[in-house]
């Protein structure tokens, strides 16, 4: 029951195999299947996967039977997302067995995580790959068909995949990602993604811009940049020779097109500038929408997660977002039962939440992963059943905040993009405001479809969604 209240909107996606109808198979002989887990910036991987993987002469298909080559790409972020796909690994062996030509992949995280450890000790797969070494993955794909364990885990200094063009996956046609910027300098003490991920680097901004042009060309509506931490972002411009930040990338972003809306995550509330905020007010086209990872509300475990920001300091930014942008939403990720968290240290948790009056947030009970900075120093303490009732603790006053934000929206105007049908009823649409909020109305205008904006009033809500009335822009 937790576990289906704290499922994030990321999540929910888990296992997604392709399954737009945007890239046509056709042209292809050989063919590969991709299903991708974790964060954003993995389901991203995934298209430029798919790029070089087509630059071979492989269409990606959404039938496991069909396919030459299965891959997983995978998260190492908790000791679930890992089970899961050791889980999936073991019913693909048994299509492997029916089918002895066929070639399973370990991509991402995982691979980087446990190395070689996959092919040796539990012989489920063909190829690991790490997320830095896929343009090698022409030459071990071939190693692996030659009989050969196919290995690439090696972390790089400069890889961003700047050059290649993703093949989108999944898409709507409106919701785009890009990424800009790979791994992570900081060392969260709980958090596996430094070694897995490697260093930060950034991607130079011009291919990015670049890339949302292309995008908006295509029909996107929306472009979400991703990296671990959008606030150190830093390139030198090759043509002017000036530095660019993270404030100077969104406002290059913003300036493609008013009809581009551009969000971004995730954003470390210890880098989170003021010129970023103002630049976030002058474009209305910048959603007013920032995801602020707390993780933990007590100064003495934010201390011990190595988060360098103290409580105070987090909510300092978020009055400052109030004050430059009194309607922009807020989110989090907080985690539940850190090493040595007490009872006062989740209290401090629930207050840190209620004073933040966070939109949404994404809930965890810490799972400790094997060579963080916490497995190797602290002990993991919290029982699990303490963990799982100030797990729900948190959600339940998540729940809470998430109604009153929208009872507060009742009787307010909000420009929202149309991404498609709403679950419930083709006689209605589903769309987001600015603020990420999803709002459901009835389909008055019949020149409207998905990628239109349109004015909607806010009548009625429930803890997920505001319903309300298409109105003319007032
Ligand atoms: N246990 C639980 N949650 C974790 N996260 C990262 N590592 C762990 C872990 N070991 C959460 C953090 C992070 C989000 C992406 O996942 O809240 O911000
Ligand atoms: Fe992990 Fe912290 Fe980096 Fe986020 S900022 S990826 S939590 S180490």
């Amino acid at each position: 029951m937790l576990e289906l209240i704290t499922k994030s909107i990321d999540e929910s996606r888990q296992g997604e195999a392709f399954q737009g109808d945007r890239v046509t198979n056709n042209n292809y002989s050989k063919h590969f299947y991709i299903e991708s887990y974790g964060c954003q910036m993995n389901f991203s991987d995934s298209e430029i996967i798919a790029s070089i993987l087509q630059g071979e002469g492989f269409g990606v298909t959404r039938n496991v039977e069909e396919a030459n080559l299965i891959f997983l790409n995978t998260c190492s972020i908790r000791e679930k997302a890992e089970q899961t796909v050791r889980k999936r690994l073991t019913e693909f062996k048994k299509i492997k067995k029916q089918n002895p030509g066929l070639l399973i992949g370990v991509l991402g995280c995982m691979a980087e995580r446990l190395k070689s450890k996959l092919l040796e000790e539990e012989k489920l797969v063909d190829l690991v790959v790490g997320p830095d070494a896929y343009r090698t993955l022409p030459s071990l794909i071939e190693e692996a068909g030659n009989g050969t364990k196919a290995v690439n885990v090696l972390l790089s200094r400069d890889e961003t995949y700047a050059d290649i063009s993703p093949v989108r996956l999944n898409t709507n046609g409106i919701n785009s990602f890009v990424s800009i910027m790979r791994g992570c300098n900081n060392m969260c003490a709980f958090c596996v993604v430094p070694f897995t991920r490697g260093r930060e680097r950034s991607r130079d901004n011009e291919s990015i811009v670049a890339e949302c042009k292309d995008l908006f060309e295509e029909g996107y509506k929306e472009v979400t940049l991703l990296g671990q931490n959008v606030d150190s972002y830093y390139w030198v411009d090759s043509k002017s020779n000036h530095a660019v930040d993270f404030a100077m990338l969104l406002e290059e972003v913003a300036m493609v097109s008013p009809l581009l809306r551009v969000r971004f995550s995730t954003s470390h509330p210890k880098d989170i500038t003021d010129k970023v905020l103002h630049t976030m007010k002058k474009y209305h086209n910048i959603c007013k929408y920032i995801h602020l990872p707390v993780q933990s509300g007590s100064n003495r475990v934010l201390q011990l997660m190595n988060r360098t920001y103290t409580r105070e300091w987090y909510l300092g930014r978020v009055q400052r977002i109030k004050e430059i942008m009194p309607e922009c939403a807020i989110s989090a990720d907080i985690i539940a039962g850190f090493c040595t968290e007490d009872e006062q240290d989740h209290l401090e948790t629930l207050d840190i939440m209620r004073t933040s009056a966070y939109e949404y947030s994404y809930m965890f009970a810490y799972s400790e992963r094997p060579g963080t900075l916490a497995e190797r120093r602290y002990t993991d303490d919290v029982p699990e059943d303490v963990k799982k009732r100030r797990l729900a603790e948190i959600v339940q006053l998540q729940n809470s905040l998430s109604l009153a934000s929208n009872q507060n929206d009742l009787g307010k105007i909000f420009e929202v993009l149309i991404e498609g049908n709403s679950k419930k009823s083709d006689q209605q649409w589903m769309g987001r405001s600015s603020q990420y909020k999803v709002m459901v109305f009835d389909k008055s205008d019949p020149s409207l479809e998905p990628g239109s904006y349109v004015h909607v009033l806010a009548l009625e809500c429930s803890q997920g969604t505001l319903m309300g009335k298409i109105i003319e822009k007032p």
